[in-house]
């Protein structure tokens, strides 16, 4: 993997850069789509091309239980097996033992946990979510850690610190595919300063080729991450990826930005429209309402995207209302080649050095209070 800054802000602490595997190379800040289960839901390879995503994100944790993951290796990695010719991150699972699985234990080794699928019992470590991972073969590779839930006290998330690090040297020296394959370090920390200071430094200290930031926007008020983002960001290598982990409302990715972020996953957009939400220039939508029974206009007027260009709101609500399976994939791609749209159009506000007049133009709009 190589990643290159081409331009940095003016007056934030955003970065424009070139991120490249031997799976293609994006500009970043980039927005992952999220494939949980080998699929990013309802969306073929082909419709994620279109929408512009270069990378997707998929997870150890699911594809371990189903369909294993010596399945994904017999078909020749996750990319084969997806038809799926971009890059991939894997997360290590170090996130969905602890909010999917009915945990068991947390020890040294490992997690024990039942799988929310059939209440069987399974153990992932640090050696075995980089095996995983690298049975999946997925371009970067996050290291096994502990998303501590919020509230937690001090002394707990001392020590889950301090595992944390201890499980990601075992991931670096478990990792054998390097030649192939990227491993990223987790800085945890929850909300307290010298606990991510001290995560940052020690995870650092490991030496890894990208870094990202876990254990936020999981509960905490959003001025404490946003917090935290300040201060943490600044203690990671100014030449290596910074991803923040699971975020990924609009507002959060400007903030995120700003604060040097060059990485971002969420299952938001994804989720929200199969619920029928759709994301607008002027805000979110709901075209599942009644309100739009007779809205014979785009979902967002201003958007280029296939749904946009082809169906109108009254139809796609329709197809929300009945069950339709193509309603949902429609408010999918609106949803996510929004919010790849919108990270292209970052990129060029980073260029352009109009970056905070672009974000107040942005809230303005869409009707976010500034933070
Ligand atoms: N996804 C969202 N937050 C986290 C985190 O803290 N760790 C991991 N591994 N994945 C995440
Ligand atoms: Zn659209």
């Amino acid at each position: 993997m190589n990643f290159n800054i081409l331009k940095k802000s003016a007056n934030t602490s955003a970065r424009l850069g070139e991120l490249e595997t031997l799976h293609g190379s994006f500009a970043t800040p980039v927005f992952m789509p999220v494939g949980t289960q080998a699929t990013v839901k309802t969306m073929t390879p082909d419709e994620l091309k279109e929408i512009g995503a270069k990378i997707i994100l998929s997870n150890t944790y699911h594809l371990y239980l189903r369909p294993g993951h010596e399945i994904i290796r017999e078909a020749g990695g996750l990319h084969k097996f997806m038809n799926w010719d971009g890059s991939i991150l894997t997360d290590s699972g170090g996130f969905q033992v602890f909010s999917l699985g009915e945990l068991r234990e947390i020890n040294e080794e490992g997690v024990t946990f039942r799988s929310h699928i059939d209440g069987s019992i399974h153990f992932i470590g640090p050696e075995t979510s980089v095996e995983i991972q690298n049975a999946l073969g997925s371009d970067i590779m996050m290291a096994f850690d502990e998303c501590i839930p919020y509230p937690a006290t001090f002394e707990y998330v001392l020590s889950s610190v301090e595992r944390t690090t201890r499980w990601a040297e075992r991931c670096q020296k478990a990792h054998n595919n390097i030649d192939t394959q990227t491993l990223f370090g987790i800085v945890q920390g929850g909300v307290y300063k010298e606990l991510r200071r001290k995560s940052a430094i020690d995870i650092v200290s490991l030496g890894f080729e990208g870094y990202a930031i876990g254990g936020l926007s999981v509960g905490e008020p959003k001025k404490e991450m946003y917090d935290m983002l300040d201060f943490t960001v600044p203690l990671l290598p100014d030449d290596k990826p910074r991803y923040l982990m699971g975020v990924g409302t609009p507002e959060d990715l400007f903030e995120g930005v700003i604060r040097g972020i060059d990485m971002f996953d969420c299952v938001l957009p994804t989720r929200i429209a199969r619920h029928g939400t759709v994301f607008t220039k002027k805000g979110k939508l709901v075209v599942r309402n009644a309100a739009y029974a007779r809205d014979f206009t785009p979902l967002d007027p201003s958007c280029d995207c296939y749904a946009c260009k082809n169906f109108t709101r009254a139809y796609i609500r329709h197809l929300i209302n009945v069950g339709e399976i193509l309603g949902i994939r429609l408010t999918t791609i609106h949803n996510l080649h929004f919010l790849v749209t919108l990270m292209q159009e970052i990129q060029k506000a980073i260029e352009g050095d109009y970056l905070l007049e672009l974000k107040d133009e942005f809230y303005a709009n869409f009707g976010i209070l500034q933070y």
